[in-house]
């Protein structure tokens, strides 16, 4: 297995590992490492297969459910679709698309769930001739860049996030009305930390309604100043698809946006996992 970064802030190529096939314990415990160091892995040349992406999604931990058709329909499905086909290799339907190019803001998978996702992986299998990239910044190596003074300002606040709020960006109807009623808005501390390697980042995203306890509009200012200072073009991995790439990447410390593409024209057909955070970020300490 070889590490090679793909960024100069965070993320990396690994080499050498086929995961379709059960991983050997010190294999895992290396991109178990990695992905707390490097944010972002990047796994190239895979024959990945839906039971393969499980059992390796469920080596970091408990699977996620996928949100839409939990909170919509109240089906449990492990695997979401992300793209433009469904799982019967039909194109979904248009509203369905509409409500997707919410992905196309920054944002950090889950942050609107009380227990935030703590990864995502995600394999392609069709990818469009042209576009259709996602591209990925770290909110760690934008902690690190803040002065003092804000730092200190935003340690100990906490966040709201709403899916309701930032999904209706897009279109009022890009949510449906069960979504509505089962998705509330959540709390999550603004900084969080890495309990591995002891790295702060901010935590912020397209989610974020409000900061408790601010002015509205200073709070709007305060969120859109941090996720410009993650997203500085310099700090963008932009990922361009290819089938068989298998990418994961930690939510707690990194935000990403799909980047548009031509639906009528292409398939986009990629599968995602996610696993569970282990504990709401309000309940995470800063200091240990
Ligand atoms: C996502 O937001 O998880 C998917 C991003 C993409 O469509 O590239």
């Amino acid at each position: 297995m070889n590490l090679e970064p793909i960024h100069p802030e965070f993320g990396a190529r690994i080499t050498g590992l086929d995961l379709s096939q059960p991983l050997a314990d010190p294999d895992f415990d290396q991109i178990d490492l990695a992905i707390n160091r490097y944010s972002l892995l990047l796994f190239e040349k895979q024959q990945m297969t839906d039971g393969a992406q499980l059992d390796f999604t469920r080596r970091f931990g408990p699977l996620e459910e996928e949100h839409v058709s939990y909170y919509s329909r109240g089906e449990v499905t492990y695997i979401g679709r992300v793209g433009n086909i469904d799982s019967a290799g039909n194109r979904v339907s248009a509203r369905r698309i509409m409500a997707s190019t919410g992905n196309e803001m920054w944002h950090s998978d889950s942050s609107f769930r009380e227990t935030p996702a703590l990864y995502s992986i995600l394999c392609a299998y069709e990818v469009p001739e042209e576009a259709g990239e996602t591209e990925f910044a770290s909110a760690r190596a934008a902690y690190r860049r803040l002065d003092r003074a804000t730092r200190e300002r935003i340690d100990d606040r906490v966040g709201i996030h709403d899916y309701i709020y930032s999904r209706t960006k897009v279109g009022a109807d890009a949510v449906t009305p069960n979504q509505r009623t089962y998705m509330h808005p959540v709390r999550q501390r603004l900084v969080r930390r890495n309990p591995v390697t002891g790295d702060r980042n901010v935590f912020v995203g397209s989610h974020v309604k409000q900061i408790e306890g601010m002015p509205e509009a200073e709070a709007r200012l305060l969120i859109e100043r941090l996720i410009n200072e993650v997203t500085r073009a310099e700090s963008v991995y932009r990922h361009r698809w290819r089938a068989g790439d298998v990418m994961i990447w930690d939510n707690r410390c990194v935000l990403h946006r799909g980047c548009g593409y031509d639906a009528e024209k292409y398939h986009r057909r990629m599968h995602q996992t996610r696993v569970r955070g282990a504990v709401p970020s309000i309940a995470e300490n800063l200091d240990s």
